[in-house]
């Protein structure tokens, strides 16, 4: 699926509480990664980025991250086989909170729109989103609050 097929499906264009109703459908499509606070980060084990279906393993683009220390989810993507970005969904327009899916971020509100490394692709946000700090070892990410 590309972009302009994603926003069609979503409803980004449909006005109103219509659009809402859409982007609910799309957010069961995310996975919530499970996270626990060690100190002044959050770990999440990296094999959340895998699962299973059919018998076949398969790779996530990005997991999602809640937690009580959080204002926002943060969204985590995989760059390639050691990086990780990990991204507030808060916009950086009026502080809604922006829809990821494989390869952009868009918020709901106003149509803004985000790369996966946070990096502002359309307005009217004018910053790019807030990257956590993270880390790796053999098994987990870390994020730095
Ligand atoms: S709050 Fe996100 S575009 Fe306005």
């Amino acid at each position: 699926m590309n972009r302009k097929e994603f926003i069609r499906s979503c409803g980004i264009l449909v006005a109103g509480a219509q659009a809402g109703t859409l982007f609910e459908g799309c957010a069961g499509l995310q996975h919530f990664a499970a996270a626990e606070q060690q100190g002044n980060r959050l770990a999440i084990r990296q094999s959340e980025f895998t699962f299973i279906r059919k018998e076949k393993e398969h790779t996530r683009e990005f997991v999602m991250v809640r937690h009580p220390s959080l204002e926002f989810p943060v969204c985590v993507y995989r760059n390639d086989q050691t990086g990780y970005t990990a991204l507030s969904t808060r916009c950086t327009h009026r502080s809604c909170e922006v829809k990821p899916a494989a390869s952009v971020l868009v918020c709901p509100c106003h149509g803004s729109e985000f790369d996966t490394r946070g990096r502002v692709l359309g307005p009217p946000a004018d910053e790019d989103l807030f990257i956590y700090k993270t880390t790796t070892d053999d098994a987990h990410i870390y994020i730095y609050l």
